[in-house]
């Protein structure tokens, strides 16, 4: 097992100013129509990363969105991305843990979550906090990379060991939303569009923000050998021809109203 830890590779990607998750803007978009994401609602995104996706809420429905994150250095860049869209008004960011929530009970109308609760080996704490914050009768959707056909345990391990992501078959992620309470689950799995996925991150950050990224790990691997690793064994883990393996999943449901 490698010694390094997924804190220190989000870190990592948190100094290039670039997250992402497989799925790019046509996954977000699918999130917003399953969890029912209109003007007036107040939206949670957990692991919000740099910020993409909060500000695409704000921008594009124009609703009310808290991004939350583990590291403080991706609320920074959150919070700038936020200033840069101009819709400071309605986006909030803060630090905080997936897995223990600094909200009220039912708080927000939907939460979302995008590539973080596959790096949890355990993913029903976390889940059971996006329902808790959920108001009854709002949504809980997540996007996640997910097993499309049975791997074989060398690859399963080959995940875990270089990207840190406990990857789920669609039924593993709709168990995880059923087991935390929810109703009326729904989950498909898609296979990665590699074209698809390019044209759309082009559109998530513009091409200022993904030419400073690419600056910036070309400087971060020039002079640190951690960064080198980081990016040859996320290139490895998930190579070409796995992409008929393991592609991306989108699921959601509902918090029952109380009884
Ligand atoms: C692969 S990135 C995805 C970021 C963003 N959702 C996106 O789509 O660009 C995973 C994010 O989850 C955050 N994260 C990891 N563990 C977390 C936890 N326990 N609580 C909150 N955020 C976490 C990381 O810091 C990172 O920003």
């Amino acid at each position: 097992m490698s010694q390094r830890t997924a804190t220190e590779y989000f870190d990592f990607i948190a100094s290039l100013g670039y997250t992402k998750h497989h799925g790019s803007l046509t996954a977000t978009r699918e999130l917003v129509r399953l969890c029912h994401i209109e003007p007036d609602s107040y939206v949670l995104d957990v692991g919000c990363g740099v910020g993409a996706t909060p500000s695409l809420l704000a921008r594009e429905v124009g609703c009310r969105v808290m991004g939350v994150d583990l590291l403080e250095k991706m609320v920074e860049h959150s919070r700038q991305r936020a200033r840069e869209d101009g819709v400071e008004h309605l986006t909030d960011f803060r630090a905080a843990d997936a897995r223990d929530l600094p909200f009220d009970d039912d708080t927000f109308d939907g939460v979302i979550s995008e590539s973080v609760n596959v790096f949890f080996p355990d993913k029903r704490q976390a889940a059971s906090e996006y329902v808790r914050v959920t108001r009854p009768g709002g949504y809980v959707g997540m996007t996640e990379m997910t097993w499309l056909q049975p791997p074989t345990q060398q690859m399963e391990e080959s995940f875990v060991r270089m990207a840190y992501a406990h990857v789920l078959d669609v039924e593993g992620w709709t168990e995880v939303l059923r087991a935390s309470g929810l109703a009326d689950v729904v989950g498909t799995g898609s296979q990665i569009d590699v074209k698809t996925e390019s044209k759309t991150r082009i559109q998530r950050y513009g091409w200022r923000r993904i030419l400073r990224g690419l600056l910036n790990a070309t400087k971060l691997m020039a002079r640190d050998r951690r960064a080198r690793q980081f990016v040859s064994d996320g290139s490895g883990a998930l190579s070409k021809d796995m992409l008929h393996i393991v592609g991306y999943g989108v699921y959601a449901g509902r918090k029952p109203e109380a009884p």
